[in-house]
C-alpha cells in the first residue's frame, strides 16, 4: 500500500525536535518560524508537556465519555482562568474543522436558523459545513455544496449591514477568524469584529470566532478577537491547544443550553489530550507566553519593515505576514534548502510565520540575518 498522495513534500525527514528547533534523519538542524502550521505553542517537546502526557499514560490513556473524566474539568477550569473567558462551557474534540462543525451546527440548534454568513478568503477547515463555509471552491466536493452559505467581502461593514437588514430572519450565525491564516494574515477590524457583535445581538444571530490558527495566545491576546473589546458566543480552537497532541474543542458562551445528544465524540476529551492541553496551558502561564508573543512579535514586525524587498508587513504577536515581490518568489524555498529555515506561505506570495510562542529573541535575529541573507542571495543570483 502507498500513501494517498494529496499533500506537495519537502524532500526532508524531521527525526527530533526541541523549542524551536528541528533536526532531520541526518542530524542538520532547522530553525522553526513555521511550528507546524501554528502547532507549537509552547516548544516542541516541552519537558513540562512531556512528562504530563507520559505520567498520563501510564495511568489511563482512554475511556467514553460515558463516565467522568475529571481532567476534562480541571483543563476546563483552567482554560477559563487563562482565556479570561470563565462563565463559558467547553465541548472538546479532535481538530479544527470538527470545532468549527460543531460551532455551526450548535448555533443552529439554539436559534433554529440555517444560513451562515462567512467572508472572503476565509479558511474554516474541510468538513462538510465548515469546507462550505471556506473561500476556496477547489476543496468543495459537489456533496458539500450548500445554498446556506452567504460569503461577503471581509471587513466591508456596509455589506455586512445590508445583508442583515435582508436575510436578518434566516442568518444563524457569522464565522470569522480574527486574522484570517490561510488567506494571507489579514486582520478583522476591529470595528467590523464590533458590528458582527451588534447585528447577532439585533438578530438573534450567533458570532463564531474562528481562533483555530490566531487563537491560543499567538496574537499576543488569547483570542486575536479579543481585541475587539467585545466577546464571541462561540470560540473554535485546535492548533495550539495540544502542542501537537491532536486536541480541538469550542467555549460556549451561558445562554447556550445543552441538551443530551446535541453534540458528542469518541475521542474528543479522552485522558492523553487532555493532559497535553492542560500542560500547554501551564506553561503558557508560567512562562508568561502571551505577554511575550506580544512583545516578540512587535519586535519582529519592526524589524521586517526595515527591510526594504518586503512590502505590507503585517500581523499580531507571532502571526506575521509579508509580501515577496515576484523577483523573491523562491525567498521560502531558498530560507529552507540554504538557510535551514521552515516558515509558512499563503498564495500567491506571502510569507507566513507561526513560530512557537516560547520562540527567543536570539531565535528571532537568527531568523532577522537569516532572511536578509536569503534576500541577498537571490538579488545576487539575478
Ligand atoms: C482558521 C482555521 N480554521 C480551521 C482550520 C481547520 O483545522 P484542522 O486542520 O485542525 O481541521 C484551520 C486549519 O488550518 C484554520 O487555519
Amino acid at each position: 500500500m502507498t500513501l494517498f498522495d494529496v499533500y506537495p513534500l519537502n524532500n526532508i525527514t524531521i527525526t527530533k525536535a526541541l523549542g524551536s528547533n528541528v533536526w532531520d534523519e541526518n542530524d542538520v538542524q532547522y530553525l522553526d518560524m513555521y511550528g507546524g502550521h501554528a502547532v507549537i505553542s509552547i516548544g516542541h517537546t516541552h519537558p513540562h508537556w512531556v512528562k504530563r502526557i507520559e505520567e498520563q499514560l501510564e495511568k489511563i490513556a482512554f475511556y467514553s465519555n460515558s463516565i467522568i473524566i475529571p481532567i476534562q474539568s480541571q483543563l476546563a477550569d483552567k482554560l477559563g482562568k487563562v482565556s479570561g473567558k470563565e462563565d463559558y462551557h467547553l465541548f472538546l474534540c479532535n481538530s479544527g474543522a470538527e470545532a468549527n462543525e460543531n460551532a455551526l451546527k450548535l448555533a443552529s440548534f439554539h436559534n433554529g436558523k440555517k444560513k451562515v454568513v462567512a467572508f472572503s478568503k476565509a479558511f474554516h477547515g474541510r468538513t462538510s459545513l465548515a469546507v462550505a463555509a471556506t473561500d476556496n471552491p477547489s476543496i468543495v466536493a459537489p456533496v458539500n455544496e450548500t445554498e446556506n452559505i452567504i460569503f461577503l467581502p471581509f471587513n466591508d461593514e456596509a455589506a455586512l449591514t445590508a445583508c442583515f437588514e435582508k436575510h436578518g430572519k434566516e442568518i444563524s450565525s457569522v464565522i470569522i477568524e480574527g486574522i484570517q491564516g490561510v488567506g494571507g494574515i489579514v486582520l478583522a477590524n476591529t470595528s467590523f469584529l464590533q458590528l458582527i457583535r451588534t447585528l447577532c445581538d439585533k438578530h438573534n444571530a450567533v458570532y463564531i470566532a474562528d481562533s483555530v490558527q490566531c487563537g491560543y495566545g499567538r496574537s499576543g491576546q488569547f483570542f486575536s478577537h479579543d481585541y475587539a473589546g467585545v466577546n464571541a458566543d462561540i470560540y473554535s480552537m485546535a492548533k495550539g491547544m495540544g502542542n501537537g497532541f491532536p486536541i480541538g474543542g469550542i467555549l460556549i458562551a451561558p445562554q447556550f443550553k445543552a441538551k443530551y445528544g446535541m453534540l458528542g465524540t469518541t475521542f474528543g476529551g479522552n485522558h492523553l489530550a487532555c493532559a497535553a492541553a492542560l500542560a500547554v496551558l501551564e506553561v503558557i502561564e508560567q512562562e508568561n507566553l502571551i505577554q511575550h508573543a506580544k512583545e516578540l512579535g512587535d519586535y519582529i514586525i519592526e524589524q521586517l519593515k526595515a527591510i526594504e524587498e518586503l512590502k505590507n508587513v503585517r500581523g499580531r504577536g507571532l502571526m506575521i505576514g509579508f509580501d515577496v515581490p515576484e523577483e523573491l518568489k523562491d525567498l521560502k524555498k531558498t530560507l529552507l534548502t540554504e538557510f535551514k529555515v521552515f516558515t509558512g506561505e499563503a498564495k500567491p506570495n506571502v510569507i507566513r510565520l507561526l513560530p512557537s510562542l516560547s520562540l527567543t529573541k536570539e531565535h528571532a535575529d537568527e531568523f532577522l540575518t537569516a532572511l536578509k541573507g536569503a534576500i541577498e542571495l537571490l538579488k545576487a543570483r539575478k
